[in-house]
Order: structure tokens, then C-alpha cells, then sequence
């Protein structure tokens, strides 16, 4: 699947970003929230993900990138958001946390820094709809995917296979048409794509090909 970030949209011209990505192939919005505390950057926030959810016609991927997110489950449950993953550097109750976004009837997801080890997701994994894998260090669209990401992915899926799970992974950060293959063979399910689809001249086109990658 690819969700197209909106971090890297034209604010000026979001409606017309918006519908671009309802109009081509792309499967979520990846709405990416951040707080200036937990990342070093501030994005936007709730009135811009209930503007886009008027329009939107997939799912609202939304990913917290702040402190204590947990207080604001509900707002993010009002505003639209389908998906919600938070981090778990940032999650004391990670389990508690996973269990009250289903509880709102939204799917729950965990995000996880390049840093921090997959292993910690274990006991964890069956009650994790999706892991956003972090594949740069969160904060900032457009910059390098970090090799070794590719192991974690391949560690972190032999713990969803051992344990049974169903849950998805999202490879979020420096995704391009030259390493999404090799980021889908070592097991990803989701890719997240901020600057390499806003930058392309044809974003329709350039969502159609990592599809095409990603099948
Ligand atoms: C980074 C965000 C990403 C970002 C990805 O903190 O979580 O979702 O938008 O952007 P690209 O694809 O440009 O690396
Ligand atoms: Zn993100």
C-alpha cells in the first residue's frame, strides 16, 4: 500500500493536493502531527486534519510525533483520523494507550525510532493493528532512508509471524523509486511518501509507480 504524506503538500494549494491523492492510487493520507517537543518541529494540527477530512475519500493515517499523546485520543477520534499510531518512546502505557484508540473505533498503531529496538514491540504486537517504522529520524520530510532499517523490518516480521499477529508495516521516511523495492522484499506493507511524490513533476504518475513496486 502507499500513503502519500501530507507534510510535503502546497498548504496553499491543500484541496487540490487532497484531491490529487483521492484521484490516484494512493491507498491512506499519512498525516503527520508534530508537537516541537518530542520532535524538533511543529506541523499542524487538528482544524487542518478535519478540513482534510471533509474532502477525503481513503483513510486518515494520522501520526502523533508528540508528548503525551494519549490526551488527546478523542480529538483525534473527532477530527478523522481512521489509523492512530503514537510513538512508543513516548508511551509509558503503551498497552493501555493501544487498547483506548480501539476502544474509539480506530485502528492503533505504534510508532518506533530508528534507535529503539523492534524486540521491545513483542509483548505488544498482537494488540498493534500497524507499526510505523520510523526509516529517518522523525521530524523533517525529505531525508535519507537509514540502511538498516531494512533489518529491522525483517526482525520485526519474524515477530509477527511468530506471535501470529496481523499487524501491518509501515516504512516511514526516505522512501524513493530506488529503494522501495528492496523495502517491500524484506517485508514492508505500507510505504509512506512525503517528498518523493510532492517533487515529482507528475505525483499521480509517481504514485502509480511505487504502487506498481509495491504489489
Ligand atoms: C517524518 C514524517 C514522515 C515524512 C516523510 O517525521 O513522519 O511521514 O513526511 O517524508 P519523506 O517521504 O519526504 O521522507
Ligand atoms: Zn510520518
Amino acid at each position: 500500500m502507499i500513503a502519500p504524506s501530507v507534510l510535503s503538500a502546497d498548504f496553499l494549494n491543500l484541496g487540490r493536493d487532497v484531491q490529487m491523492i483521492n484521484d490516484s492510487q494512493a491507498d491512506w493520507f499519512h498525516i503527520d502531527v508534530m508537537d516541537g517537543r518530542f520532535v524538533p518541529n511543529i506541523s499542524f494540527g487538528l482544524p487542518v486534519l478535519k478540513a482534510i477530512k471533509k474532502v477525503a475519500k481513503k483513510p486518515l493515517d494520522v501520526h502523533l510525533m508528540i508528548v503525551e499523546p494519549e490526551k488527546y485520543f478523542q480529538d483525534f477520534k473527532d477530527a478523522g483520523a481512521d489509523i492512530l499510531s503514537v510513538h512508543i518512546e513516548t508511551s509509558t502505557h503503551l498497552h493501555r494507550s493501544l487498547q483506548a484508540i480501539k476502544a474509539l473505533g480506530m485502528k492503533a498503531g505504534v510508532a518506533i525510532n530508528p534507535h529503539t529496538p523492534v524486540s521491545l514491540l513483542a509483548d505488544v504486537i498482537c494488540d498493534t493493528d500497524l507499526v510505523c517504522m520510523m526509516s529517518v529520524n522523525p521530524g523533517f520530510g525529505g531525508q535519507s532512508f537509514i540502511a538498516n532499517t531494512l533489518n529491522k523490518i525483517k526482525e520485526l516480521k519474524q515477530i509477527i509471524v511468530a506471535k501470529n499477529a496481523s499487524t501491518l508495516i509501515e516504512i516511514d521516511g526516505g522512501v524513493t523509486l530506488a529503494n522501495a523495492a528492496e523495502i517491500v522484499a524484506a517485508g514492508a506493507d505500507v510505504l509512506v511518501a512525503g517528498n518523493t511524490v510532492f517533487s515529482a513533476s507528475n505525483p499521480t504518475d509517481m504514485i502509480a509507480q511505487l504502487k506498481l513496486i509495491s504489489k
